[in-house]
């Protein structure tokens, strides 16, 4: 048999066309006309699943949108690794600033564009691929070895913390790997040790039971849009502190270690406004960049809408107003807890003259820590520097990936991040892209990786 990176070089261009053929199903979670293309989705997963000589594959229903479960567990004595990606996809609004059409892949300058390419298809496809070229070139795996992936991730994954629990046996593992994440750099490898938490609320407020001519009410009662834009600005300090009582109560300190880690990473705060196109950097005081976007909380009002949107002007006081809010959340900070918090603090905040409402939208996370010295972090870190010829930074994600936090609460399994997407490729944003020099590394990082943990001891 040939080794597994002859076997990878051999299908180099199968596999970027079955890519390709991936990121064509439109599988936006967040969209109802989009259910039955996250089915095609979990379908395809399932086939190609199959077709990597993976065993019990099925595709099985949450109450949402599917998972897809298959598995290898045939070499007794090795620990259990379960494999975790997303099929599911952002939207793609604003769809005009696309030069090509989202989910009809181009390929250009050894990059392919579409929605979903490095979020998170093209990652999640890199395991199944690697564990082929595994067992076509070695007959066997190095490690048992489970898929778990799912089309809800997009969504804040609302169904995975009832169905992980009730499915304990079928996932329970000694390590988790998620294809979920990212890399820091194309010659610069990072340990994510950390995600960010989540939780998010709408806010709605309602004056006049219609809307009304301004010239005639103006002045008599509240403008909806001000009442709501007054609880908002009750939220921040002007220096960038978040002022609802108790929001920082279980926040957790950064260790000494933690913050030598973080400042051990090169910073250039002119590459960083470049990078993001703004002439200034704002945020909490007393926290470098990196701690703030990675290990301090934040509120963020996400949309807001309300009145008279279109040309010129139109003299009208709207009835509602409305805002969507969402606060990241780091340990040990309990997305319930500061959802009640935020929801006690606009009822204490809000004008008595209007109607306010405060809702939950569903999909909150746990914020999620991993050990740098994680037997798992160990060994991606010995590939990291034998694929990289580098140390990996031990860096954190300020994102969130719902299951990480689930799946340590129910299984008591860590998750280390092993996932190569760049932070330049344009996640959530338009003209999505995944290089495929990442997509050809990352399959020859898992080779690498399962190897390794077939020697270790659990
Ligand atoms: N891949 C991202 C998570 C991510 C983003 C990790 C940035 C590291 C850096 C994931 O697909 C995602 O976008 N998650 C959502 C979850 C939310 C909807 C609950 C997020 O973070 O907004
Ligand atoms: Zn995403």
């Amino acid at each position: 048999m040939a080794s597994w990176e002859t076997y990878l070089n051999e299908h180099k261009s199968r596999y970027l066309d079955e890519l390709i053929e991936f990121l064509r199903i439109p599988s936006i979670s967040s969209q109802p006309e989009h259910e039955n293309d996250v089915k095609r989705a979990a379908e395809w997963v399932s086939g190609r699943l199959q077709r990597a000589g993976i065993e019990a594959v099925q595709v099985l229903s949450t109450g949402g949108h599917p998972v897809v479960y298959g598995e290898w567990l045939h070499v007794d004595s090795k620990p259990t690794i379960l494999i975790y990606g997303h099929f599911d996809t952002q939207p793609v609004d604003p769809i005009d600033l696309w030069s090509d059409p989202p989910f009809e892949p181009a390929v250009k300058e050894n990059r392919v564009y579409a929605r979903g390419a490095a979020d998170d298809k093209g990652n999640m496809l890199i395991p199944i691929l690697a564990v082929e070229a595994l067992l076509n070139s070695q007959g066997k795996l190095p490690v048992n070895v489970k898929f778990f992936f799912e089309g809800q991730e997009e969504i804040g994954s609302p169904q995975l913390a009832e169905f992980i629990p009730s499915h304990r046996d079928l996932l329970s593992c000694d390590l988790i790997l998620s294809a979920d994440g990212g890399q820091w750099g194309e010659d610069q490898p990072a340990l994510n040790l950390g995600l960010r938490g989540i939780c998010a609320l709408q806010l709605d407020v309602q004056a006049a039971k219609s809307d009304v001519h301004s010239g005639t009410y103006g002045g008599t009662f509240m403008n909806p849009i001000h009442a709501l834009v007054q609880i908002i600005e009750s939220m921040h300090s002007p220096d960038g502190k978040i002022m609802v009582a108790g929001f920082y109560e279980d926040v957790r300190s950064l260790s000494e270690a933690e913050r030598s880690h973080i400042e051990a990473i090169p910073y250039s705060e002119d590459d960083y406004k470049k990078g993001l196109g703004v002439n200034e950097l704002f945020g909490e005081p007393g926290y470098s960049t990196y701690e703030r976007a990675w290990a301090r909380p934040t509120l963020e009002v996400n949309g807001i809408w309300g009145g008279y949107q279109g040309q010129g002007n139109k003299t009208v006081i709207p009835s509602t107003a409305h805002a969507k809010i969402s606060c990241r959340l780091v340990p040990d900070q309990d997305p319930d807890k500061i959802a009640q918090l935020l929801i006690a603090h606009i009822e204490k905040h809000a004008p008595k003259c209007v109607n306010v409402s405060a809702s939950h939208i569903p999909g909150t996370a746990y914020p999620y820590l991993i050990p740098h010295d994680h037997p798992g972090n160990q060994a991606a870190r010995a590939v990291h520097k034998e694929l990289y010829g580098k140390e990996p930074y031990y860096a954190r994600m300020g994102g969130s990936i719902p299951v990480c936090g689930i799946l340590l609460r129910a299984l008591g399994a860590y998750a280390v991040n092993f996932a190569f997407g760049l932070k330049d490729e344009n996640v959530h944003a338009p003209n999505e892209f995944f290089r495929l020099s990442s997509f050809e590394r990352g399959q020859k990082a898992y080779c690498m990786l399962l190897n390794r943990l077939g020697d270790w001891e659990p």
